[in-house]
């Protein structure tokens, strides 16, 4: 039988951190892939990672097996590719602070992952993410299906983790959901979050609700705060949870980046001029395969339109730099 391939693109925190996690879960074979540091021209951090990452395999027990390159070709027949390229945060910075300087990264990728990956479904990491799953989407050409971004399996797990940890009992009882676009104006929805099946409003009052929902909308920045740059761990863990639903076909329902042109209000008017924002989509070997919707109420909806327009704006400064890609 044929092993998953899991391509992915930048060696730093998250990509490294990423590999490790698809090792450990013994997901496929891994090709870690980044550019060559100009100066320091003897050294080879990819494949010093997946050499590292190799050796675990004793312990860990995995057959993964673990390949380290500068070289685009190495990618060629990923049954996934993850663009985790692009800088981080500093403190101080939003994600949208990075848009001048990880869109034109983002793009050069993308052109590689069409050229060598071609059939390959792609999930976006870098930030601001839902503009960098754009920037993707328009590089690649890809079909919408094979073109999603990473941050809503994020933002739910911080948002179950805090409930839990306010709650004191097990974050494998949290049931969450979270919609809207990778800022902290995201939205997590407390009524349809439950503890084992026990409505949230039920066991917390509402002024520790919203903390929880206040901490899981800045829990990327408070992380970023703590360490001086972006978070790496939980970010990561949420790619793969990703690409084990796409590579195991588990059609497992996660919050993700995924196109809409007019589900949860996402109105754009234009067929194929629709936008990537956070939706509940249901992942499997054809990627996302489809979103669930469901009617929101109009406090939700009116965040999610607030959402949906800041991430608008976000792509409309993609184009305004990068005109091709409208
Ligand atoms: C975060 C960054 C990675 O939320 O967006 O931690």
């Amino acid at each position: 039988m044929r092993r998953a391939k899991i391509s992915i693109v930048g060696a730093g925190n998250v990509g490294a951190t990423c590999a490790h996690w698809a090792a450990a879960k013994e997901l496929g074979d891994i090709v870690l892939l980044d550019i060559p540091n100009r100066d320091k021209p003897e050294q080879h951090m990819p494949k010093g990672k997946a050499l590292d990452l190799a050796c675990c395999a004793p312990i860990e027990r995995f057959d993964s097996k673990i390949l380290g390159t500068f070289d685009y070709k190495d990618i060629a027949d990923s049954d996934v590719v993850v663009i985790t390229a692009g800088l981080p945060r500093k403190p101080g910075m939003s994600r949208d602070d990075l848009l001048a300087v990880n869109v034109p990264i983002v793009k050069s990728v993308s052109e590689k992952v069409r050229e060598f990956a071609p059939n390959s479904i792609v999930i976006v990491v870098a930030n601001p993410l839902d503009a960098m799953v754009y920037t993707a989407w328009k590089t690649t050409g890809f079909p919408t299906n094979r073109i999603m971004g990473q941050a809503g399996a994020l933002d739910v797990a911080r948002f179950r983790e805090f409930i839990a940890m306010e709650l004191g009992v097990s974050v494998e009882d949290i049931s969450a959901l979270l919609l809207g676009g990778h800022g902290d104006d995201m939205v997590p929805l407390p009524r349809l979050t439950s503890v084992s099946g026990i409505p949230l409003s039920d066991l917390m009052p509402a002024d520790k609700i919203n903390a929880c929902v206040d901490r899981a909308k800045v829990g990327g920045g408070e992380i970023v705060k703590l360490m001086g740059t972006s978070a790496y761990y939980a970010p990561a863990s949420g790619t793969i949870q990703m690409v084990e639903a796409i590579i195991k076909d588990k059609k497992r329902i996660i919050p993700s980046a995924a196109y809409c042109e007019d589900e949860f209000g996402v109105a754009t008017g234009k067929k194929g001029k629709g936008c990537f924002v956070g939706v509940p989509a249901i992942l499997g070997t054809g990627g996302v395969e489809r979103i669930v919707t469901f009617k929101l109420t109009p406090d939700e909806q009116k965040l999610m339109d607030e959402s949906v327009s800041h991430v608008k704006d976000l792509v409309a400064a993609v184009v305004k730099l990068f005109p091709e890609l409208a």
